[in-house]
């Protein structure tokens, strides 16, 4: 048996060989991936006509009436296209239906419209786009392509943020950028092929470089909130956001800019997006804590010490798609790091009691919000993602 054979599993305490650990892993995904599929179909069947953001007492609200404009309103329906897609089960296709004309509302809404449109309508109307090639998704698609390009600022090089809160535009907010616009870019790219227009290509890709120049520290950890002058293009400073503060390391935060940048890397094939998306996640890979859940900042103190699962789920995808790209010695790197991370959120965060909506727990939007650890639906969703990519079941939605 050679040293590689005997190396220690991440699955266990156990030492296995090569093969036995590689048949282990693929065990314990495929149990995974059974018990999410034994939870969702009652999940789906009990929540039809919801658009969910968040349980109480294991109960799903209904973000959907109360907010549809709501950046997290795409990922229940992406969560059914993604389970529509592995099973074929018509409960899944019909929540994803019924989610998605329910975001008309918002796209009529000019003030609800912000940069999160990607993550809106990729997970719904590109999906279905994909899927079934219904042309009233994919012009709801482009109708919300067109708005994000429309926010681009030519001479700060970057796709504004936020619209004013009270849609009193005063220009405050008109200066803001956020490194979660990453995850925006690939509604730019689909719509560039969509319609053979390169425009969308170049506004993506200015966005990108003035992510990548202004957002990434040369530590690899990322910024959040960035104020140009939207008069100059001048870049004016950063802003505290959702981490712990100004200086921090908002997780989530370094988990889209590593999951956004590799898209942007697999739209593009500039190597500089697979360069950034490699410096953030050894960044992130460096200060996995040893239980692998991943706090709501890499910075914050020790007390109180929040933890938010959604970073973790979120970039294990993205340290997914990272290992397809890299050297074949740098693979297993990523998808070690993706694996334990997984393995630690499924045996140790996530409910999987039927009777109970939410899968992911100890969920955090803020660290300075008033609550905390809690269940959001992107949890669920990128949890369910991730697991996909590793059965190869996944619908690629980016
Ligand atoms: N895009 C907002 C967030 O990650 O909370």
């Amino acid at each position: 048996m050679s040293l590689e054979d005997e190396k220690t599993n991440y699955l266990g305490m156990m030492s296995v060989g090569k093969k036995g650990r590689i048949c282990m892993e693929r065990e314990w995904i495929s149990e995974v991936y059974d018990k999410i599929l034994a939870k969702e179909k009652k999940v789906a069947e009990r929540n039809r006509s919801k658009i969910p953001y968040t349980t109480k007492d294991g109960v799903f609200d209904d973000k959907g009436k109360t907010e549809i404009c709501w950046w997290t309103n795409g990922f229940w329906g992406g969560m059914m296209w993604q389970l529509y897609h592995a099973t074929k089960e018509p409960v899944y296709l019909e929540n994803a239906l019924r989610t998605e004309i329910r975001l008309d509302e918002n796209l009529m809404n000019r003030q609800g419209m912000d940069h999160d449109s990607g993550f809106k309508w990729m997970p719904t109307s590109v999906a279905h786009y994909h899927l079934t090639g219904d042309m009233a998704s994919r012009n709801r698609a482009l109708l919300a392509a067109d708005n994000l390009a429309g926010r681009f600022n030519p001479v700060g090089r970057f796709i504004r943020a936020w619209n004013n809160w009270d849609g009193n535009e005063d220009g405050s907010f008109a200066g803001r950028a956020i490194i979660d616009c990453m995850m925006n870019l690939p509604l730019l790219y689909w719509a560039g092929d969509e319609l053979h227009d390169p425009k969308f290509y170049h506004i993506a890709k200015m966005h990108a470089d003035t992510a990548m120049n202004y957002f990434i520290r040369e530590d690899g950890s990322a910024k959040h909130i960035i104020e140009f002058n939207a008069e100059t293009g001048e870049y004016l400073h950063s802003v505290g956001g959702q981490g712990y503060g100004h200086g921090s390391s908002w997780t989530r935060g370094q988990a889209w800019a590593v999951y956004g940048f590799i898209l942007s890397y697999i739209h593009t094939k500039q190597e500089r997006y697979l360069e950034t998306s490699k410096k953030v996640a050894d960044y992130f890979i460096a200060n996995i804590p040893e239980s692998k859940l991943i706090p709501v900042d890499f910075r914050q103190p020790e007390t109180p010490a929040y933890e938010d699962s959604t970073a973790a789920a979120i970039v294990s995808c993205g340290l997914l798609e990272l290992a397809k790209y890299v050297p074949e010695n740098e693979k297993s790197k990523y998808k070690d790091a993706a694996l334990e991370m997984l393995k630690a959120l499924a045996d140790k965060r996530c409910n999987w009691d039927e009777n109970v909506d939410n899968l992911v727990e100890k969920c955090t939007a803020a660290y300075h919000d008033p609550e905390h650890e809690f269940s959001i639906i992107y949890g669920d969703y990128y949890f369910i993602e991730a697991i996909w990519k590793l059965m190869d079941k996944e619908l690629f939605i980016w």
